[in-house]
């Protein structure tokens, strides 16, 4: 059998965003307030703040986004012009269920993806679709109490009919849960409140009601794959992990173990989406800590019928911990027993920038799932400031880019992982998840709308633009 030498011909290549984060038009065509709608705008070290509702006073940066929402023909002209195959957004939940408990869909924001797939339809690329990105609608959090509720799983499974069904014939590569993981950070609201939500802090035993919004999610994910099946037996459905490998700082066989545990921590979310039952070591930790989580009868059956295909993944970063960490430098970014690793640089949000993590990610996904793995989310947040002739010349990512793609090709063509694609997060500047900031971008194409609130929504092609066209027309072989 011949080595497989180039990226499959069919290799998906493209870009990410999220509805909430390019959209806008917040309250256009008849759409309902989402949970990042009551997000305030941040900053690196100043967190975004969660308000009771929309209130005045306050910016928030996901109402106006960078109006993709009036504009996203002129953006998908430019992504065809980079040569993409695919295009990762998600289905902005308030705009076909305003409140998230009615009974009948909002036309209105049916027909906006109906026309949004069609354009993208149009130029050959391939919508994938998130079914949830962060943007449960608010009146859910309000009346309901988020995901710890099981009513939200029926609400959520109804919202996701709709939309299988509609775009059947026009969708077939979906996700459920983006970063579903996240919330395992369950001591930072903004992770809980956007998985979920659920401020878990506010809750008498955080983890054990992160534990009980998670059973919940898995069963709404599990439906939800056994009903698409029927919809259209050609879907792919995936789960959506934030893949952040902890190594251990030292080998010294605690620093192990602290590793191996938080990535149980962390696993723990694929583990049942991908196998369809709950491994051993968190069935112990919940009889340890006596934990009573909630099941329905038939719950069980249900993860087993509704394992999912892929494994979508962001990868930003990896992370080192030691075993009784403390002091200044202990958990850096949010991860227990976080120190920082002396063998990378960090962006300047403390990102710590690992390409080899990449291929080690890669590598350890399919080891333990052997199941195709598609690469959702990857990327450099940066301060972009245009050259004297008003372009932005991104050689910093470009150079993050090239070697995280030098890695994913390692991770294929030396190691034999399953890859279906590859969509760079941010392809076009959006607004950041966690900071709510403009002025931290991703993209190759640049938007001109600033933290301060200056701006005219112009898009211009950064360095990157031209580079990354060249990546694909050379399906990865020019980097
Ligand atoms: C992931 C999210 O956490 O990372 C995206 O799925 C997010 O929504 C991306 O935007 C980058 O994070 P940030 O905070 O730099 O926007």
């Amino acid at each position: 059998m011949s080595k497989q030498q180039q990226l499959p011909k069919d290799f998906l290549w493209g870009g990410a965003v999220a509805a909430h984060q390019v959209e806008g038009g917040w309250d256009r065509g008849g759409k309902g307030i989402s949970i990042c709608d009551v997000l305030s705008g941040g900053a690196h070290g100043v967190d975004r703040v969660i308000t009771d509702g929309v209130q005045p006073g306050y910016n928030y940066p996901n109402h106006e986004a960078v109006d993709f929402y009036h504009r996203y023909k002129e953006d998908i002209a430019l992504f065809a012009e980079m040569g993409f195959k695919c295009f990762r957004t998600s289905i902005a939940w308030t705009r076909i269920f305003p409140q998230g408990d009615e009974l009948e869909p909002n036309e209105a924001g049916l027909q906006f993806y109906d026309d949004l797939f069609d354009e993208l339809l149009k130029h050959g690329i391939e919508p994938v679709i998130t079914l949830s990105h962060f943007e449960m609608p608010w009146h859910l959090v309000k009346q309901y109490g988020g995901w710890l509720n099981r009513k939200v799983v029926d609400f959520f499974v109804r919202f996701s009919e709709v939309v299988m069904r509609r775009y059947q014939h026009k969708v077939k590569y979906w996700m459920t849960f983006n970063e579903i993981n996240n919330q395992r950070t369950w001591n930072y609201p903004l992770f809980g409140y956007c998985c979920s939500g659920v401020i878990f802090t506010e809750h008498d035993n955080p983890e054990q009601t992160m534990y009980q919004v998670m059973h919940h999610q898995f069963v709404a994910s599990a439906q939800v794959v056994a009903l698409g099946r029927r919809i259209n037996p050609d879907f792919q459905i995936g789960c959506m992990i934030a893949m952040v490998p902890v190594y251990p700082f030292s080998c010294h066989p605690d620093d192990v173990m602290f590793a191996q545990e938080a990535m149980h921590r962390r696993y723990v979310f694929s583990d049942v989406q991908m196998r369809g039952y709950y491994p051993a070591y968190v069935l112990q930790e919940w009889a340890r800590k006596g934990y009573q989580i909630e099941m329905e009868a038939g719950d069980e059956e249900a993860l087993r019928n509704g394992c999912c295909d892929y494994i979508g993944f962001s990868y930003y970063m990896s992370n080192a911990v030691q075993a009784n960490a403390e002091g200044e430098g202990a958990s850096i970014t949010g991860f227990e027993g976080s120190v920082p690793n002396p063998h990378v640089k960090a962006s300047d949000w403390g990102w710590q920038i690992d390409p080899v993590g990449l291929r080690y990610s890669m590598n350890a996904l399919y080891e333990r799932y052997q199941k195709p793995l598609f690469i959702v989310e990857n990327g450099f947040g940066a301060i972009d400031k245009p050259n004297a002739d008003g372009l932005i010349e991104d050689d910093y990512r470009i150079d993050y880019l090239r070697a995280h793609i030098e890695q994913m090709k390692k991770a294929v063509l030396e190691d034999g992982v399953d890859l279906m694609g590859y969509t760079p997060w941010g392809c076009i500047d959006c607004v950041s998840f966690t900071t709510g900031q403009y002025d931290k971008r991703y993209g190759f194409i640049h938007v001109d709308k600033n933290d301060d609130g200056s701006g005219t929504m112009a898009r211009s092609k950064k360095k990157s633009f031209g580079w990354y066209q060249q990546v694909i027309a050379s399906n990865g072989e020019q980097l």
